[in-house]
Formats: structure tokens, C-alpha cells, sequence
């Protein structure tokens, strides 16, 4: 299953502007739509890794690349503490996870102390040095810096149901044992965008990780598969940015 993109808003306007494109497609399609349910996530500013598990162990691990092809880092992903190297045995016989590797941001200050007293390079931002940890050669390496993981999406399931909404399915990989992101809600309308945007965006600074904005997405599987999907981004999610944060620095 390819690892796809998502379409950007930046504005109130173009946020209402999703909403109205998605119910106006549905109706299209003879769905009546009053108000859509959406889940509002962070979109956390690290890498996407996809991880395949067969009867519960965890067997590849893979970067995104250019959406088709991308590197294997399963040695590296093993070194995760939050990621799952065995699932309950209630889990299925195939599972495909997608979910975001990050550095949370004390972790990301205690790296850099840590080279500075080395006398090495310090990185520029939790997700270069969540990129450079997790593209390590040496997987003892990758160990030794701290990284985290959120899952936010399964990419196929065999010997199971599938759940029926994008929240479900988050409940359902926490039952798993995978970390999911505590601020994820569910919210209706375009109104209800809105309001966990601000919301999210006001908690920013106190949130143990860096994000570039919230991921809206249509909380039902049977409409977001209506909606499908455009060259490569979904129809039925939207990322919305923050503005770009300034800091005043002596040069
Ligand atoms: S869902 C088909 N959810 O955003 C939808 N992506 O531009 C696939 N990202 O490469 C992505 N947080 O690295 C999704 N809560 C979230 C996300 C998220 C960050 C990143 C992901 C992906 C990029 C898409």
C-alpha cells in the first residue's frame, strides 16, 4: 500500500473550503451528509514509517521514500522502546502500521548537551535528529538516542475486521499496544475544525513534541473510501499549518 502525501490548508477560508469539497463530493455520489465527523491529530514533525507485522512479530520496518520504495530501517525501529516488537495474541495474522518516528523535544536538548560535550555537531531540529538517528548504519547507534513513536493509521489487516472509523481504529491499535497520541479528538463540521485547531495550536509550546500543523480526517472508513484519492494525496484528509514560529537570535 503506498505511502501517500497530504494536501495542504493554510486558512480558515481553505479549511471550510475541505469541507465543503468533501460534503459536496459525497452528495455527489448520492450520500446525503448534514455535518461530517472529522478526527483532528497533531501533525508531528518527524518521519513516516510504515511496519508490517506477521502473527504479531514485527518483521519490516520501512521508511517512506518516494512512496513505494523506501529503505529498510527494522533494525533500527527494533531500538524504539515505545514501538512493539510482539503484539497481544488477540492480534492479526497480518498487520500494516503507519505511524510518525519523532525525538520528543526534551530528548532532542539532551542529545545536543551531549554532543556539545563530546565536541560534536549538534542537529538542528528534533526531526534531523530523528531522521540522521534512524538512518543510522549501526543500529546500537540508533539505541543510544532517544526516539518515540505515534501510530496514526493501519495500512492492511488480515484475520481481522476491519474497524469502521479512523477512531476505532486508533482504539484498536492502543489495545495492540502501540502509542497513540493523547490529543486526538473527534469534532463535527467545519466549525468543529476550527475550534481544535486554535486549541491545539494554543497548547504548542507545552506539547513534548514539535508539529507543523493538525491532520484533519473524515472519521468514517466507508466515506473515505468514497472520497479516494487524487494522484497522491487522500481526498478525505487535510493537513492545516501553523505559521512558521519566530525567534529573535543575535547574529
Ligand atoms: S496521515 C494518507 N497523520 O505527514 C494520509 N500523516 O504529508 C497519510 N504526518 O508523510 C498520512 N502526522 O509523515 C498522517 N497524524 C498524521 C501525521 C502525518 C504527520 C506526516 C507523515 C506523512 C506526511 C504527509
Amino acid at each position: 500500500v503506498p505511502m501517500l502525501s497530504l494536501n495542504n490548508v493554510f486558512s480558515q477560508t481553505e479549511l471550510d473550503a475541505f469541507d465543503v469539497r468533501v460534503s459536496t463530493l459525497l452528495q455527489k455520489q448520492g450520500i446525503a451528509v448534514s455535518t461530517l465527523t472529522y478526527c483532528v491529530e497533531p501533525k508531528f514533525d518527524g518521519l513516516a514509517v510504515s511496519l508490517l507485522y506477521q502473527n504479531g512479530v514485527l518483521v519490516q520496518g520501512a521508511t517512506r521514500g518516494d512512496g513505494q520504495r523506501g529503505e529498510d530501517v527494522t533494525e533500527n525501529l527494533r531500538t524504539i522502546r515505545s514501538l512493539p516488537l510482539r503484539l497481544p495474541p488477540t492480534a492479526p495474522t497480518l498487520l500494516e502500521v503507519r505511524g510518525e518516528v519523532l525525538m520528543l523535544k526534551h530528548d532532542f536538548a539532551r542529545l545536543n548537551t551531549e554532543q556539545l560535550a563530546r565536541g560534536q555537531k549538534t542537529f538542528i531540529n528534533p526531526r534531523n535528529a530523528a531522521a540522521g538517528s534512524l538512518r543510522q548504519l549501526d543500529s546500537k547507534m540508533t539505541a543510544q538516542r532517544r526516539l518515540s513513536f505515534f501510530a496514526y493509521g493501519i495500512a492492511r489487516l488480515e484475520g481481522d475486521t476491519m474497524p469502521e472509523t479512523h477512531e476505532q481504529a486508533l482504539q484498536q491499535l492502543r489495545q495492540w499496544g502501540f502509542p497513540i497520541c493523547e490529543h486526538v479528538q473527534c469534532v463535527q463540521g467545519a466549525a468543529g475544525l476550527w475550534q481544535a485547531y486554535q486549541q491545539i495550536e494554543q497548547q504548542r509550546d507545552s506539547l513534548p513534541y514539535e508539529l507543523d500543523g493538525v491532520v484533519y480526517k473524515v472519521n468514517d472508513f466507508a466515506l473515505q473510501q468514497q472520497l479516494g484519492f487524487r494522484t497522491r494525496e487522500p481526498r478525505w484528509a487535510v493537513a492545516h499549518k501553523y505559521p512558521a514560529q519566530e525567534a529573535l537570535t543575535v547574529v
